[in-house]
């Protein structure tokens, strides 16, 4: 058992538990997603001609089977967990890019419900450990019904790694915390990637693919800063809010996902109630619940969403109380200024908005840390909790 701790010690390295590790390494985990697979191309520079606007990405693990996708009539994402957050996040932009219909599935429920599947169906499975009880029984159910199923893997040689027909790994490295963090944010952008890959011949697409490719560059960097930045600040954060019972997140677009995955970081570690809430819901319930004591954490993005975000923003202040209010924005927005003295501000740098889900969650991976020291709880073993849930 010393052993055990010993070496347990060691590869925590100077960290006082792995989740804060797993944080910390995020810039360098999310280099390792792209090596190999997001080009740096020499050409992209040369402006004059529309078609060098080029935005090369390479997935070994498909690209032997682009025309299987091709023939496709729909995506079907099948996970759990943290792991089913990460496909909401990069839903918007699969869709976009590929224009076909995406769908995504709570494991669970997809095996509860035997979902019609039709060979030309294409069922991508997500998962960090790879042997997920649930994802593999879908993935399974999937093989029976001949559709073409890929895995979005980090463990090498998993059970989903194996049993699909093609797949993508993370590259992310281990991650020992029972609370995801460095994979979440790397199987985001391998999703993203994934997208621009099955986009890659689309003419029209060209412009924007570059402006993907070349945040998806620039992002290990705007996720360091953030992580440099923001650190003291969500911990002073969360001793203001270490002795609430509640705490509401909305979001809505590129940010749903963030708020989704922010509310479940903060209630497996910490154990306070909370709920991520899509921000257009607002007035079908929630609403309700919000008083001078209910703290609330909003999602602000310079996106298309900004205007109704803007909107739910008011509704809330109105009805809240200002000291209880949090709202995580982007860095040189114009529209939070008004709200400097009226709220908590904890802005991130801007990136491409499907991105920008990348660098929102990071404030939220702080705060539940610091909550859950501040409450004197488990970080890296929450009660009742498994890293893998491998029995249904
Ligand atoms: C458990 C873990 C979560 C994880 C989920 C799905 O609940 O605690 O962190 O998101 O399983 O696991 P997977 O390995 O399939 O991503």
């Amino acid at each position: 058992a010393t052993l055990d701790m010993e070496l347990e010690q060691i590869m925590k390295g100077s960290y006082p538990h792995f989740m804060l590790k797993e944080i910390y390494e995020q810039p360098e985990s999310l280099l390792q997603t792209m090596r190999g697979r997001v080009l740096i191309n020499s050409q992209s520079e040369n402006k004059t001609n529309a078609l060098q606007i080029k935005s090369d990405v390479h997935l070994g693990g498909i690209s032997q089977r682009l025309s299987d996708f091709k023939r496709s009539s729909r995506i079907i994402f099948v996970a759990c967990g943290t792991s089913f957050h990460s496909c909401i996040a990069a839903r918007q932009v699969m869709e976009e890019l590929t224009e076909l219909p995406v769908t995504i599935e709570l494991a669970s429920d997809f095996i509860d419900r035997r979902t019609p599947l039709f060979r030309s169906d294409v069922c991508v499975f997500v998962s960090q450990s790879g042997e997920t009880a649930d994802t593999l029984e879908a993935l399974r159910y999937a093989k029976k019904c001949q559709a073409l199923t890929v895995g979005v893997v980090n463990v090498v040689g998993s059970s989903i790694a194996r049993i699909t027909d093609c797949g993508v790994h993370l590259n992310a490295g281990a991650e020992i915390g029972v609370a995801s963090t460095k994979a979440y944010t790397s199987q985001i952008i391998t999703i993203v990637i994934f997208a621009l890959q099955l986009s890659l011949d689309s003419r029209s697409k060209q412009v924007r693919r570059k402006e993907i490719h070349d945040a998806l560059l620039a992002l290990p960097a705007l996720v360091k800063k953030t992580l440099t930045d923001l650190d003291e600040h969500m911990k002073a954060i969360a001793q203001r809010l270490r002795d609430n019972t509640s705490i509401l997140l909305f979001g809505r677009g590129y940010q749903y996902a963030t708020c989704l995955e922010g509310a479940l970081k903060i209630k497996e570690l910490s154990y306070i109630h909370t709920e991520g809430i899509h921000a257009g819901e607002l007035k079908h319930g929630p609403l309700a619940l919000i008083d001078e004591n209910m703290p609330v954490i909003l999602f602000a993005s310079q996106d298309a969403c900004a205007n109704k975000v803007q909107n739910a923003l008011h509704q809330l202040m109105a009805r809240g109380g200002i000291s209880n209010m949090i709202i995580i924005g982007t860095e040189g927005d114009s529209n939070l200024e008004a709200f400097r003295d009226k709220a908590q501000l904890v802005l991130v740098p801007q990136t491409v908005d499907c991105l920008q889900c990348v660098l929102s969650i990071i404030p939220m991976q702080l705060l539940s840390y610091h909550l859950t020291v501040a409450r004197g709880l488990n970080v890296d073993q929450p009660r009742s909790l498994a890293k893998s849930v491998t029995v249904e």
